[in-house]
C-alpha cells in the first residue's frame, strides 16, 4: 500500500487557473470544421462556433485560450482577419495540403469565442514577419478606449465599440525554429524592441511573455535570461514560455506495455524542465517577473489516427495513455505552482493531444477532456506539498497533487502503471478541520488503449465512486480525483 501524505499546512503557492489553459491554432482541423462551422451552417452553432463544443468547453472552466498560433502566428497579419471582404491567404501549415486560409475567424470572432467560454485571450504576436509598429497597431485596435484612436473607431465600425480585454501577449513563437531561426541573442534583441513598444502602450492592461526554449534547450534559456538581465534599461517581461512535447512511443492507439512506460517516462521529464528553466530566472534575479508559461505541451503521435484519417494535419486520437499523460503533467504543474503561471495544452480540437474531435455533425470529447474536468477544482486553490511513499519505480508509481480552496480539498492521482492497480491510503497531515465528506471521480478502462470515437463517444467516461480515503484503489492506467469537503 502506498501512503499519500498531504502536508496540509505547507502551501506551495496559488495554483493559477491559467495552468489549465488551452491552445487553438489555425492548423489542420482546429478551426475550420472543428471549432468553427460558420454562421450559416446547419450544424447548431453560436455565431459560427460549434454549439455543442462551446457548451462542453465552458463546463470545464477554460481559463485562457492561446491564438492564432503556433508557427501560424509568425506569418499572421491581423488586418486580414477584421472587417468585410477578408483576403484569402496561404497558411503557414496548410499550403502543404492545398488548403487556404479564409480568415473567417479573426480577432473579433476569436474574442467572441473566448467570451462564450469564459476564457481570457492570449495572443501570440508575429515577430518574424511584421514590425513592432504593426504589432502596436493591433494592440491599439484591440485595447484603445471607445471613440479615441482611428483604430478604435475602426473596431467600433466592425461591431465592438468597447475595447477587448486581452491580458496576455506572447512575443513570437518558437523563435529558435519556425519563428525566424534566431539565436538567443538575436531573439532577445527582437524581444526588446517588441516588448518595449507594446508594454509601453498596454501598461498594466497586458502582460508580455518572452519566448522560451524548445524542451531541454537550456542554452537558449541561459542566453536569453542573461541578455535581458544585463540590459541597460529594465526590459519589460511578465513571463517566459517554453514548449515541451513528450512526443510519441509506438502508435497513437495501438501501443505495447513497453511503449506505455517509455511515453510516461518522457512526460515525467516536465518536472526537470520546470526546475532547470526556472533556475535561470532565479539566478538572474527575475524569478517573479519570469514565471514559466508552458504554452505548448502534450503528446505528438504519428499522424492519421484521428477520424479524418490524416486529412487534418496533426490530428490524433486520444486514449487512456493521453489521459494519464495529461493527469501527471497537470499534477507536476500544481506541484510547481510557485514557478508555473500558465500552461496551454496543444491543441484544443482535431489536433495534437486534443480535448475534442469534431467533423460534420459529430463532436466528441476525448479522455483528456475528462481529466481537465476532473482537475478543475484545483484552479485558484492553494497547492499543498504532497508526498508519496515507495514511489521510485514508474512501473509501480503514481503521480499526485493536492490543493485547498475555501472548504474543499482536491487530491488528484494518476496510476503510472498500465499493469496493476495501486492501493493507496491518504493521510491529511496537520489538517486543522474535520472532514465532512469525500467524493471521488474515476476515469479508467479495462483496456489502456481505449478511446472515444464518433461511433462510441462514451467508451471512456468518468464515473462517481464511494471510497474510504484510508484505503482505496487507483485503477491501472487510470485517474482518480477526490473532493474532500472540510468543516
Ligand atoms: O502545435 C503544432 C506546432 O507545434 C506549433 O505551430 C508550433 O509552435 C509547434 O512546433
Amino acid at each position: 500500500m502506498k501512503k499519500v501524505t498531504v502536508i496540509c499546512p505547507e502551501k506551495i503557492g496559488t495554483v493559477a487557473p491559467e495552468i489549465y489553459g488551452h491552445f487553438s491554432e489555425h492548423i489542420g482541423g482546429v478551426f475550420y470544421d472543428g471549432l468553427w462551422v460558420g454562421k450559416d451552417s446547419e450544424i447548431p452553432n453560436i455565431r459560427g462556433f460549434r454549439k455543442d463544443l462551446v457548451e462542453k468547453l465552458k463546463a470545464i472552466h477554460p481559463p485562457v485560450l492561446r491564438w492564432p498560433g503556433g508557427c501560424y502566428a509568425e506569418t499572421y497579419n491581423w488586418r486580414d482577419g477584421i472587417g468585410e471582404n477578408r483576403p484569402v491567404r496561404t497558411n503557414w501549415w496548410q499550403h502543404r495540403d492545398g488548403r487556404v486560409e479564409s480568415n473567417a475567424v479573426g480577432t473579433h470572432e476569436f474574442i467572441d469565442l473566448c467570451e462564450m467560454i469564459g476564457a481570457k485571450p492570449y495572443f501570440a504576436v508575429n515577430v518574424t514577419s511584421i514590425t513592432p509598429l504593426e504589432a502596436l497597431n493591433w494592440m491599439d485596435y484591440c485595447l484603445s478606449p471607445r471613440g479615441t484612436t482611428t483604430l478604435a473607431l475602426e473596431r467600433e465600425k466592425n461591431g465592438h465599440p468597447e475595447p477587448f480585454d486581452i491580458p496576455y501577449w506572447g512575443i513570437g513563437n518558437e523563435n529558435w525554429g519556425g519563428g525566424g531561426n534566431m539565436t538567443p541573442d538575436s531573439y532577445a534583441l527582437e524581444y526588446r524592441r517588441f516588448a518595449t513598444v507594446l508594454k509601453n502602450f498596454c501598461g498594466n492592461r497586458g502582460e508580455v511573455i518572452v519566448g522560451g526554449a524548445d524542451g531541454a534547450d537550456y542554452l537558449w534559456t541561459e542566453g536569453l535570461t542573461a541578455n535581458l538581465a544585463h540590459a541597460k534599461g529594465r526590459i519589460p517581461v511578465d513571463g517566459m514560455s517554453f514548449h515541451y512535447y513528450c512526443g510519441k512511443s509506438g502508435d497513437c492507439v495501438d501501443y505495447t506495455t513497453e511503449d506505455w512506460y517509455i511515453l510516461i517516462e518522457k512526460a515525467l521529464r516536465m518536472e526537470e524542465l520546470i526546475n532547470r528553466h526556472s533556475a535561470f530566472t532565479v539566478a538572474h534575479g527575475m524569478k517573479d517577473r519570469m514565471k514559466l508559461v508552458v504554452d505548448e505541451w502534450g503528446c505528438w503521435h504519428p499522424d492519421g489516427s484521428g477520424p479524418s484519417k490524416g486529412y487534418n494535419l496533426f490530428e490524433q486520437q486520444s486514449t487512456m495513455r493521453d489521459a494519464v499523460v495529461s493527469a501527471l503533467t497537470l499534477n507536476i504543474f500544481n506541484n510547481h505552482c510557485d514557478c508555473v503561471k500558465m500552461a496551454n495544452v496543444a491543441q484544443l480540437c482535431n489536433n495534437l493531444h486534443c480535448l475534442f474531435l469534431a467533423g460534420g455533425e459529430h463532436c466528441i470529447t476525448t479522455p483528456t477532456y475528462h481529466v481537465f474536468d476532473m482537475y478543475k477544482g484545483h484552479q485558484g486553490g492553494q497547492g499543498l506539498r504532497t508526498l508519496v511513499s515507495d514511489n521510485e519505480d514508474i512501473r509501480n508509481g503514481i503521480s499526485v497533487s493536492s490543493s485547498v480552496k475555501d472548504n474543499v480539498l482536491t487530491v488528484t492521482l494518476a496510476n503510472l502503471s498500465c499493469e496493476a492497480d495501486a492501493e493507496v491510503s491518504l493521510d491529511l497531515l496537520g489538517l486543522d478541520r474535520k472532514v465532512e465528506s469525500v467524493s471521488a471521480t474515476v476515469l479508467a478502462s479495462d483496456d489502456m488503449r481505449n478511446h472515444n470515437t464518433f461511433e462510441a463517444p462514451n467508451a471512456v467516461t468518468p464515473v462517481c465512486a464511494a471510497l474510504d480515503i484510508s484505503s482505496f484503489s487507483v485503477p491501472k492506467a487510470g485517474v482518480v480525483a477526490l473532493t474532500v469537503t472540510l468543516a
